[in-house]
């Protein structure tokens, strides 16, 4: 009591600008069934005596924590006060299309609205964003990002820290840039600083001596951290993005994609006035992931990347009545969903030209509103296989549901990709990453589900794709349009507009986005491209210049 009583003195008697020591402060907490956010601008003092523009819900920069109850319904009114049009994604939340809060649902300035939807994940880290298609980056980077705690029976069971704010705490860590006059920059190219939920890194979290749970989100439009102690103190993750892992990993390092989520619990017991620093350890990342170091020390480096540096300190107070002092052994069960009989898709993440840094693909397109890059059936288990050829890492991210990682690049994933997740990385150089989806409850005719890299500023540019999920009953085997070919060469609709001679490379993608065919120059002219030995149906013709420039995309149809 003394102790708690003298340190809340050292701090009162310290304004922000002349104490050292700034407060990590814990996002506020919304429970209930109904919640409301307001989406707002305003100014935030990053930088001691600096208004830097922010954006928020509920406040000027970041977001309350909603906590809500597994099978409960909930409806969020998010109100919009941009002075722009937004949308709020659920990021994780497995619910129908018309609640995600996808670039398809935005909210214009001025209005409510307001989704209301059941409940249906397992208890773990969940978070929110802004998901208006080419204005994501800007408004999540200005600061709009909260945490969704889910809870349910079965997490209740296991004897874990739960109490918000004490011994359960959510932290959003950021990359971002500041220009000289500390405003961020809505370009993440350069990354020159860390916030840790909001406040510059170097603040420090006030922790009880006993068991605790931290929540970590990378909120970052850019890079990855790579977690651990300066005393390479090691902790346990107890769940990823979509639920509670089997058992608890142990660990001395995490590395955290921008989107993805993990539960930490750090063994304090004992430990009480001592205390400890979380650090990025940049130097370890695997190569090709931002933060780290680039292939062939390539791409856009910033001052911090490659590097190690502090990231917080925890002061190690008194325990709290009844504060855990052991860790449970068996959390869960994760039961992936049968794997026979599952249809393949694959995806590949491309660059042009092949070394860019800024330029990506998926499956050699880039995201367009109109076009619905596949359909899946509803309650069917598929394998996606996905391919970076590019130099650099990309988390994957799908909407609507969990899924389970197979493989990374061949072989089993460590334990703790093993349990539910909606990111994942795909290493870069040829990585691939295989993940066993299922999309179950909500299948919608018109409304896509999103794909994308949760690199704020490849999704923006179009490292997006979308897909339907359709009922059996329902679902068409035609598909809806019949474009007679504007012109045609040797049976090749080609877009009327461009410079055959300076076309290169034709490629020919199936609506599962397989590259089916591909056609050189020099042939282009000559021997016929032959499709006649494809199956009816639409395909996408992207052709390239002798720069590796995409001069065209052709949607056509094989009869
Ligand atoms: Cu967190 Cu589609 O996004
Ligand atoms: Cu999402
Ligand atoms: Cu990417």
């Amino acid at each position: 009591m003394k102790k708690i009583a003298i340190t809340w003195m050292v701090l009162g008697a310290c304004s922000v600008s002349v104490c050292a020591q700034t407060l990590i402060p814990i996002p506020s907490m919304l429970e209930g069934t109904t919640f409301d956010l307001m989406a707002q601008s305003g100014t935030t003092q990053i930088f001691p005596g600096i208004e830097t523009q922010t954006k928020g819900y509920n406040g000027a920069m970041l977001a309350p924590t909603l906590i809500l109850e597994k099978g409960q319904t909930v409806t969020l009114n998010v109100h919009n006060q941009l002075g722009d049009t937004t949308t709020t994604h659920w990021h994780g939340l497995h619910l129908s299309p018309v609640n995600d809060g996808s670039p398809h649902t935005p909210i214009m300035d001025g209005e409510t609205w307001s989704p209301t939807f059941e409940v249906k994940d397992n208890a773990a880290t969940y978070w929110y964003h802004p998901h208006l298609h080419g204005k994501t980056l800007g408004q999540v980077v200005k600061g709009m990002a909260g945490f969704i705690i889910v809870r349910d029976a079965e997490e209740a069971a296991l004897a874990l820290p739960r109490t918000y704010g004490l011994d359960d705490v959510p932290l959003v860590f950021q990359w971002k840039t500041f220009d000289a006059a500390k405003q961020i920059v809505e370009m993440d190219e350069e990354d020159n600083e860390v916030l840790v939920n909001g406040v510059l890194r170097g603040g420090t979290l006030n922790l009880p001596a006993q068991v605790v749970r931290l929540r970590l989100l990378n909120g970052s439009s850019h890079r990855y951290f790579n977690f651990g102690f300066s005393n390479s103190l090691s902790f346990k993750q107890i769940a990823s993005d979509g639920g509670l892992l089997d058992m608890p990993v142990s660990m001395t390092k995490l590395v955290l994609a921008p989107g993805e989520r993990a539960e930490i619990l750090i063994d304090l017991t004992g430990k009480e006035g001592q205390t400890l620093i979380l650090r990025q350890f940049g130097t370890q990342l695997p190569q090709g992931y931002p933060g780290g170091a680039m292939m062939m020390g390539g791409g856009m480096m910033g001052d911090l990347d490659d590097t190690d540096f502090d990231l917080m300190k925890i002061n190690i107070s008194t325990p709290t009545d009844g504060g855990l002092t052991s860790i449970p052994s068996i959390l869960t069960m994760n039961t992936p969903y049968p794997q026979s009989g599952a249809a393949s898709r694959t995806f590949g993440l491309t660059a042009q030209p092949m070394m860019s840094m800024t330029n990506f693909f998926i499956n050699g397109l880039k995201f367009d509103m109109e076009t619905i890059n596949f359909e899946v059936e509803l309650g069917k288990t598929e394998v996606w296989t996905l391919t970076n050829s590019t130099m650099m890492a990309h988390p994957f991210h799908v909407h609507g549901l969990s899924f389970y990682v197979l493989s990374v690049n061949g072989v089993a994933p460590p334990a703790n990709l093993k349990g539910r997740k909606d990111v994942v990385t795909v290493p870069p150089m040829q990585g691939q990453v295989k993940i066993l989806v299922r999309f179950d409850d909500f299948a919608d005719e018109e409304m896509p589900y999103m794909y994308h890299c949760h690199i704020l500023s490849h999704e923006d540019t179009g490292m997006m794709g979308q897909f339907l999920v359709t009922s059996p009953a329902s679902a068409t085997d035609e598909p809806a349009q019949n474009d007679p070919c504007p012109i045609c060469i040797n049976a090749l609709p080609m877009p009327s507009g461009v410079d055959l001679s300076k076309v290169i490379r034709a490629e020919i993608f199936d609506l599962a986005g397989r590259l089916v065919r591909v056609h050189e120059k020099g042939s282009l002219g000559g021997p016929t491209l032959d499709v006649s030995g494809l199956p009816v149906g639409t395909y996408l013709m992207q052709l390239s210049d002798n720069t590796g420039k995409i001069v065209a995309v052709q949607r056509f149809y094989k009869k």
